[in-house]
């Protein structure tokens, strides 16, 4: 049959036409890209691969935390005072006043005094030589040492740093805290109150040095800290930290910076999981 071109040009375009109408009555979405159907597909994927990964994190972050005892930097008995973390002013507190007079925090006196008892059960002698110091105390004691080293032919800088070696700076002293407690041996007290580095080879010092963490006490300036620590080695200065605290730093040969460090990293770390948790 033939056609001619004009009618078979009109056949064509009624067939485009009808064609263009059924696809668009078909609703076919080829071009409605992307459907409702893959939107929602791809963000449950999503989400469920950033919940993954945050868990992740997590489980990455929990590996970095370390087994310590279950306190707070925060913790009244935590605190570190040193010449990067000075006290601000004298250190509210009640007062506990021992046999020798000398001060201490009330809250630490039942441990303090466990442990001097514990140790005559055993027949060891103790003199406590200085406990609370108020910030006063503490210059009074600092210029005493400071003009000795000058008039001893030092010059101010070598007299400074000879003072600063065993006495603290006012104001960067635990003793400011009522936490802290010089105990010797009495046979000592005649050499500078027993304060001497001497005193390490003692009955007394040797059975602080084994049982004071039992009752919450730690040596605070060890003679292998002496670059972890602003003061040099002390043989008799005892800081109170409580039992937990001193037997996990006893057992881990930490200093108090060191112990500290170690609590503020894990508690940065549970900010940063906690962050993610949410
Ligand atoms: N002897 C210690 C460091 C003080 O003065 O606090
Ligand atoms: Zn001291």
């Amino acid at each position: 049959m033939k056609m001619n071109t004009e009618k078979m040009s009109q056949r064509l375009t009624v067939l485009a036409l009808t064609g263009l109408a059924l696809f668009t009555l078909s609703g076919c979405d080829v071009f409605a890209f992307p459907s409702e159907n893959h939107k929602s597909s791809s963000a449950v994927f999503n989400s469920e691969v950033s919940e993954k990964t945050t868990q992740t994190e997590i489980e990455k972050l929990q590996e970095q935390l370390v087994e310590t005892p279950d306190v707070s930097t925060s913790d009244w008995n935590l605190i570190l005072v040193n010449q990067a973390n000075p006290l601000a002013d004298n250190v509210d507190f009640e007062p506990y006043i021992a046999s020798s007079g000398e001060v201490l925090d009330a809250r630490i006196a039942q441990d303090f005094e466990a442990m001097l008892a514990a140790g005559e059960a055993e027949g060891i002698p103790f003199v406590f030589v200085s406990g609370y110091r108020p910030y006063e105390l503490q210059q009074q004691i600092y210029e005493n040492v400071y003009w000795g080293h000058l008039n001893n032919d030092n010059s101010e800088a070598e007299a400074k740093e000879l003072t600063e070696e065993y006495i603290a700076i006012p104001g960067t002293s635990e003793h400011m805290t009522g936490l802290a407690a010089d105990i010797s041996d009495p046979a000592l007290y005649h050499l500078d109150n027993g304060l001497i580095t001497e005193f390490e080879d003692t009955a007394t010092a040797q059975w602080l040095y084994e049982n004071a963490a039992d009752y919450g006490f730690i040596l605070r300036y060890p003679s292998d800290k002496e670059g972890i620590i602003d003061v040099k080695y002390e043989s008799w200065h005892f800081r109170y930290v409580g039992r937990e605290n001193a037997q996990y730093m006893d057992g881990n040969n930490l200093a108090l910076e060191e112990y500290i460090a170690i609590l503020q990293k894990n508690e940065a770390i549970r900010e940063q999981i906690s962050e993610l948790s949410e």
